[in-house]
């Protein structure tokens, strides 16, 4: 399987708690392809962002914020993680921290912001080898993906996978205002001018509300064994 898929491009995209990240990683070390959280790009401008008390409407400020930071996602082979660096500091955890994802989304809406992370990830796509998860990977960082994936879920489900991901990490948020938060990261993701989150022409959905993580590794990896089976017997017959 590994040397077939070798020069994969895999696109997951879907809403917050859908489940793309774990399953995206999950897919990569399956597949033996890198893999690269772009959620994580956006939550790195954030965290540097509140840090610095710049000011998340301002878009020139947020640029020039981005443009001074070092900022550096390496993939961790025997884990298949990203960790994140800012200026060589690692901050792979403090990116997930609640203040995070309540202002990620307006930070991640403007156009110039998207612009400059976009070319990154572009350049980090190029040659292929990769599973990419996001809210724009099928549509807009890498539209020639020739797999795509849409993940769904309930907001209630999100919600509570989102509560014991962060209860894991010490953080106790009640399931009411993280219902809320998502639904408010939902509507900003979807309804904004540049590169909204929707499914791109062409992607597979799957509803993952009541399916475990390892039911939808195996669902995407079954449909992409299953395709590349069928273009290696057909070009055997050419
Ligand atoms: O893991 P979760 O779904 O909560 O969020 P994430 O993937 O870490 O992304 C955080 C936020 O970054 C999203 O809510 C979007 O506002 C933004 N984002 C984006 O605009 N485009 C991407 N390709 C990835 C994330």
């Amino acid at each position: 399987m590994k040397k077939e898929v070798a020069k994969l491009k895999i696109a997951i995209d879907g809403p917050a708690g859908a489940g793309k990240s774990t399953i995206a990683r999950l897919v990569a070390q399956e597949l033996g392809l890198r893999y690269l959280d772009t959620g994580a790009m956006y939550r790195a401008v954030t965290l540097q962002a509140l840090n610095k008390g710049t000011p998340l409407q301002d878009e020139a400020e947020l640029v020039r914020l981005i443009t001074s930071m070092d900022l550096e996602i390496v993939f961790h082979q025997e884990t298949g993680a990203n960790l994140v660096f800012i200026n060589g500091k690692e901050v792979t955890e403090e990116i997930r921290k609640p203040e995070v994802s309540d202002h990620v989304s307006l930070v991640s809406s403007h156009a110039k912001v998207r612009e400059f992370i976009v070319a990154l990830q572009k350049e980090i796509g190029k040659q292929g080898q990769i599973v990419m998860d996001g809210r724009d990977i099928g549509t807009v960082v890498m539209p020639d993906a020739k797999w795509k994936f849409f993940l769904q879920a309930s907001v209630e489900e999100r919600a509570r996978r989102r509560q014991r991901e962060l209860d894991q990490n010490g953080h106790k948020i009640d399931l009411l205002d993280l219902e809320e938060q998502i639904r408010r990261r939902d509507y900003l993701d979807s309804t904004r001018e540049i590169s909204p989150l929707r499914k791109a022409e062409g992607a597979i959905e799957l509803d993952t509300t009541s399916l475990g993580i390892s039911e939808v590794v195996e669902k995407v990896l079954d449909l992409i064994k299953e395709g590349e089976q069928g273009v290696q017997a057909s070009s055997c017959r050419s």
